[in-house]
């Protein structure tokens, strides 16, 4: 073999093709410099592997959203300070629930384990605030009244109010809500529409729908005491802005929302039922002696949650020392 002073010797040359040569493997342009190839296949790699791991983590935000956050159920524990509120009960647990939406949608045995479960909160009192089904008419009852076998009442029972889901698919009969109250009566739980009920002193105020046309406020307050404890059940947030609240102050409790169901981080949520885009869920002043607390539902309407995950409410009560504001009016 004839070499010259500038060829290498044949043991120290590289396989790897240098700048200038020909690479001649596959996939590689031919006529192209090695190191342009190189950067191409570290591109394509990048590319691919971007590609990948994007569609595993929309697979699994798809997956999270669509069958892991509808049902991991969040039990939200927090104080609610009411006035005048009776020695035996301060310190006891009320528990909310609210917008089961029980339907061919819902998976009924996670309801039925939900509402099974809120045996384990102790609960002295069970309040319900509305929308137990999706329905049409009166098809879903029957259903309704089964799964809701599944909830153990409180010591001192179960109240509910009807939510705008729960007059049929216009919100518009009447005669359902009225149907679905004498179900849920055989079963212990008691649905209020515009009336007040007194448990072992604690006044529960149980307001009907807004979005039905039923609710009508004016009914309660002449039966309502200022001077004891209260408590207000109402499905829909709205209400709260409405002047029909003679006075009140406390707390009033409502669902209807869900919470968005879907919310990006930090964001509000982009779908909400209610003309004040303020109440979106969890507790805000009302300025006026009232606050509220929105549940954001146990139930959905599509199986889909993001950032919004199912709550059952578990309120330990407490005496609110505060005195009432000076612009308190009587009730009636
Ligand atoms: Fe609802």
């Amino acid at each position: 073999m004839i070499t010259t002073p500038y060829d290498p010797p044949p043991s120290s040359r590289s396989p790897s093709p240098s700048i200038g040569e020909k690479h001649s493997g596959k996939g590689v342009n031919r006529g192209v410099p090695a190191v342009l190839n190189c950067n191409r296949i570290k591109r394509r790699r990048f590319l691919k592997h971007s590609v990948a791991a994007l569609g595993a983590g929309l697979a699994g935000c798809l997956g999270w959203t669509f069958w892991i956050e509808p049902f991991w159920v969040e039990i939200v524990e927090r104080p609610l300070p009411l006035r005048n509120l009776p020695d035996h009960w301060v310190g006891k647990t009320v528990v909310q629930i609210s917008d089961l939406h029980v339907c061919n949608l819902l998976d009924l045995d996670f309801m039925r384990r939900s509402l099974a479960s809120i045996a384990e909160l102790d609960p002295e009192l069970v309040v319900i605030t509305g929308d137990f089904m999706t329905c049409e008419r009166d098809e879903w009852i029957d259903t309704t009244a089964r799964v809701m076998e599944s909830l153990r009442p409180g010591r001192a029972g179960i109240l509910a109010v009807p939510g705008n889901h729960d007059y049929g698919a216009a919100w518009d009969r009447p005669e359902v809500a009225e149907c679905l109250g004498q179900r849920l009566g055989d079963l212990g739980i008691r649905l209020l529409r515009n009336q007040v009920v007194n448990v072992n002193d604690l006044q529960i105020i149980g307001l009907d729908d807004l979005w039905s046309g039923c609710l009508d406020a004016a009914k309660v307050w002449p039966r309502v005491d200022p001077n004891r404890a209260s408590l207000v059940l109402c499905h829909n947030p709205d209400a709260a802005d409405l002047p029909i609240w003679s006075g009140y102050q406390g707390w009033i409790l409502a669902g209807h929302t869900h919470g968005g169901q879907c919310k990006p981080p930090f964001l509000p949520p982009p779908l909400l039922p209610v003309r004040n885009r303020r109440y979106t869920s969890g507790a805000f002043d009302l300025y006026d002696g009232r606050w509220l607390y929105i549940n954001r539902a146990l139930g959905y309407l599509r199986q889909v949650r993001f950032n919004v995950r199912p709550e059952i409410t578990r309120f330990i009560l407490v005496r609110d020392a505060t005195p009432a504001k000076p612009s308190r009016r009587p009730l009636g």
